[in-house]
């Protein structure tokens, strides 16, 4: 009698390329680049006993709407070309989320400034997300 065997998913999935995209982690390589910038704009404006400086608080804000343009655009690449590559959807898709809840809770510092308590720490993750993506991403 001859039996048939099924792959285990380990080999099938070592049998299987992952598909990646040079696009998809240009993309996302320069958001985390634009994500860690913020840190050193916010280095800039944020000095101990003074005011914000308005002119790095602008660069700050701006760089906020360019990390979003980057990781939107990064989301439909994934949509569209990466849709096999859950890892990297999701991972999109919550990197966007998260810098969009940032950039909103930033806007809202000057009238509450107790909220750099989840600004600074929501900073921490995304820079987190924000190297791991793109790691994911240059992965066969
Ligand atoms: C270590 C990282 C970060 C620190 C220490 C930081 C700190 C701050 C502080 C103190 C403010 C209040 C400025 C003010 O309005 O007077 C602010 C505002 C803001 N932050 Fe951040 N931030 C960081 C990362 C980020 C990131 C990753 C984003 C990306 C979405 C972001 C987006 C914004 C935006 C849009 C504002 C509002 C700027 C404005 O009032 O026009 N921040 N941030």
């Amino acid at each position: 009698m001859t039996q048939t065997s099924t792959p285990s998913p380990a080999a099938s999935d070592a049998r299987t390329p992952r598909v990646r995209s040079r696009l998809f982690s240009v993309l996302v390589g320069l958001s985390t680049l634009v994500v860690l910038l913020q840190g050193l704009w916010a280095g800039l404006f944020v000095q101990e006993g003074q005011d914000y400086k308005d002119g790095w608080v602008e660069v700050h804000a701006r760089g906020a709407d360019v990390a979003i343009a980057l990781a939107l655009v990064a989301v439909v690449l994934a949509l569209v070309k990466l849709r096999s590559r859950r890892d990297l959807v999701i991972g999109s898709i919550v990197f966007l989320v998260l810098l969009v809840l940032e950039a909103y809770l930033g806007g809202l510092i000057g009238d509450r400034a107790g909220l750099t308590a989840v600004h600074f720490p929501l900073a921490m993750l995304l820079m987190g997300l924000a190297v791991w993506l793109p790691l994911r991403a240059s992965r066969r």
